[in-house]
C-alpha cells in the first residue's frame, strides 16, 4: 500500500536555514511580509527575497503559489520555494501551498518554515495528498523523497493537529491505490481480500459469496458478473463507534473491477479507464478505514457490490428480464447500464439488514454526468433536502466539488419497459437522471438517501491541486466531515 510521507515538525531554529541540504520553504504574508527565517534567508542571500517581495512578479502571485529561486547564493539548499501566503490564510490556500511544494520537491529534502501560520496543519495535510505516487509497476528510477520537516512556533499543537488528518490522509491513499490498481490485479477477490484485511483495524467484515447473493435474491446483481471468471461478491463492513444498538449510517459503493460494456461492448478506443469503475467502493472502502483509524464515535456500516462486467457465452444478453432482490422485475437492454444493476440490489440489502439512519451511495456510473458537470463536480441526487444540504456543505468545507440534480417522478416514464417492471436505460436525453431514478426504486421513503454520480471526479487524466492524474480519492473528505459533524455525538 502507498502511505503517506512522514512529516516532522520542530520549533523555528534560525541557525539551520544556512546550512539546510534540499529546499526551504518561506512564507511571505500580506503585503511582501517577511516573517524571521524570512528575514534571515533575505540577510544570507544579500537582499533576494526583499527584493522579490517588492516586485511585480510576487504582486501578481495568488494565495497559496509559490515561485523558486534556483542555487541561491549564501544558502547551501538547492532552492528556496517562496509562498506567498498570509499567517491567517485559509484552509483551502494553506492546503493548496502544501500541494504546490510537494510537486515542486522532487526527491529533495524540505524545510518548511510554517512560523505562525494558523492553518499549519492544513498545509502539512495538501503537501501529504500531493506527494501521492502510484508507480508500483514502475521498474526504474524510484529513488525515495526526502525528508519533510515544518518548523513552527507551537510544534507539538501542530504536531497533534496533523496526526487527526493521518487516518484521512491513510483513507484517501488507500482509495486511490484501488482505484489506480490495473483490473488484472484488483479482481473481485482481491478487492475482497484487501477488504477483509482491514479486520486488523477493527472494522467487523463479512464476504457475501455467490451462493449467499442467489439465495438472498441477489438476481440483478448476478446478472452483471456472470459473464466473468470471476465470481461476484457484497461486501459488508461495519463500524460501530457510536452507541450500542443505534441506527447505522449506511454507505454504498459500486464495484465494477472492470467495465467492457458486456454484449453491449464498449468501444476500444479509452475502455482501459474502465478499471476505475470500482471508484464507488474505493471510496466506501477509504472512509471505512479512515473511521477505523481514528477510532470514529459513529455506527457506519459500508457496503460495496463487487462484480466484473464481460461479454461470454454465459453473459447476459440484451433483452433479458431479471428479477431483483426487492421483488422489482428489470428488462436489461443495455448491458452497459449495469452499475445501477448492481447498486439496487445492495441498497435494498442494506436496508432490510440494517434499518440504517441515511443512506448514501457512490457510483461511477454515467458518461452523461461528465458530459454534464466535467471533472470539477460530481452529480448530487437525494430525496431529502436535509442531508442533502448537510453533505453539500461537507463537500464545500473540504473543497471537493458537488452539484445537486433534480429528480422527479416525470423522469419515470423514461424507463417504463414494455415487457417488465422497469429497463435500464432510458435513452441519451437526462441520462443521469434517468439512472439516479432507477436507483430510488430500490430506495424506501422513509430512507434519507444521497446518490453521488463521481464517474467525472474519481479519476482525472490532467493533475489537480490536491492530486497527481489519475485516482483523486474525491469523496472520503467530505464523507469524513459529513460523519464527525452530523453522525458522531
Ligand atoms: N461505468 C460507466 C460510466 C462511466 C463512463 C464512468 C465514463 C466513467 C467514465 C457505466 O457503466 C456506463 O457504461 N454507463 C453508460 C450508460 C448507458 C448505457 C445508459 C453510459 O454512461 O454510457
Ligand atoms: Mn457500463
Ligand atoms: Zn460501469
Amino acid at each position: 500500500m502507498t502511505t503517506p510521507p512522514e512529516i516532522t515538525f520542530s520549533e523555528t531554529d534560525l541557525d539551520a536555514i544556512a546550512t539546510a541540504p534540499g529546499r526551504i520553504a518561506v512564507l511571505i504574508g500580506a503585503e511582501g511580509k517577511l516573517d524571521a527565517v524570512g528575514r534571515r534567508v533575505n540577510k544570507l542571500t544579500r537582499g533576494a527575497l526583499a527584493r522579490f517581495a517588492d516586485s511585480e512578479g510576487f504582486e501578481k502571485m495568488k494565495s497559496g503559489e509559490i515561485r523558486s529561486l534556483a542555487f541561491p547564493s549564501g544558502l547551501a539548499a538547492e532552492a528556496v520555494d517562496l509562498i506567498r501566503l498570509d499567517r491567517r490564510a485559509s484552509v483551502d490556500d494553506a492546503r493548496k501551498a502544501g500541494a504546490a511544494l510537494a510537486k515542486a520537491q522532487g526527491k529533495a529534502d524540505v524545510l518548511i518554515a510554517a512560523g505562525t501560520l494558523l492553518n499549519a496543519a492544513d498545509l502539512a495535510f495538501g503537501f501529504a495528498l500531493r506527494a501521492y505516487e502510484f508507480d508500483l509497476y514502475k521498474t526504474k528510477d524510484k529513488p525515495a523523497r526526502g525528508a519533510v520537516r515544518v518548523m513552527a512556533s507551537k510544534p507539538e499543537d501542530l504536531a497533534a493537529a496533523s496526526a487527526a488528518y493521518a487516518a484521512l490522509a491513510e483513507g484517501i491513499f488507500f482509495t486511490r491505490d484501488l482505484v489506480n490498481e490495473p483490473a488484472n490485479v484488483l479482481t473481485t477477490d482481491d478487492f475482497a481480500a484487501r477488504l477483509a484485511a482491514m479486520q486488523e483495524l477493527g472494522l467487523e467484515v463479512e464476504i457475501l459469496e455467490e451462493a449467499d447473493l442467489e439465495k438472498l435474491g441477489m438476481r440483478m446483481l448476478l446478472s452483471v458478473g456472470q459473464g466473468s471468471a470471476s465470481p461476484s461478491k457484497v461486501v459488508v463492513m461495519q463500524w460501530n463507534g457510536g452507541e450500542k444498538g443505534a441506527a447505522p449510517l449506511a454507505l454504498v459503493g459500486k464495484g465494477v473491477v472492470f467495465d467492457t460494456g458486456g454484449i453491449s461492448i464498449k468501444p476500444a478506443a479509452g475502455m482501459e479507464d474502465m478499471t476505475m469503475d470500482m471508484g464507488g467502493a474505493g471510496v466506501v472502502a477509504g472512509v471505512m478505514r479512515t473511521l477505523a483509524l481514528r477510532k470514529a464515535k459513529a455506527n457506519v456500516v459500508g457496503l460495496v457490490g463487487l462484480v466484473e462486467n464481460m461479454p461470454s457465452g454465459t453473459a447476459t444478453r440484451p433483452g433479458d428480464v431479471v428479477k431483483s432482490m426487492r421483488g422489482v422485475t428489470v428488462e436489461i437492454i443495455n448491458t452497459d447500464a449495469e452499475g445501477r444493476l448492481v447498486l439496487g440490489d445492495v441498497l435494498w440489502y442494506a436496508q432490510e439488514r440494517f434499518k440504517p439512519s441515511g443512506m448514501i451511495n457512490l457510483a461511477t456510473l454515467t458518461g452523461a454526468i461528465v458530459i454534464g458537470l466535467g471533472h470539477e463536480n460530481a452529480g448530487v441526487f437525494s430525496n431529502d433536502d436535509a442531508i442533502c444540504d448537510s453533505f453539500l456543505s461537507a463537500a464545500k468545507a473540504e473543497g471537493e466539488g458537488a452539484w445537486r440534480m433534480p429528480m422527479s417522478p416525470a423522469y419515470d416514464k423514461l424507463i417504463e419497459s414494455r415487457i417488465a417492471d422497469i429497463k435500464n436505460t432510458g435513452g441519451r436525453p437526462a441520462g443521469s437522471i434517468t439512472a439516479a431514478m432507477f436507483l430510488k426504486r430500490f430506495v424506501k421513503d422513509e430512507t434519507p438517501w444521497i446518490h453521488l454520480d463521481i464517474a467525472g471526479v474519481a479519476h482525472v487524466k490532467s493533475d489537480i491541486t490536491l492530486a497527481p492524474k489519475g485516482a483523486t480519492g474525491w469523496g472520503v473528505m467530505a464523507l469524513n466531515r459529513l460523519i464527525a459533524d452530523k453522525f458522531e455525538g
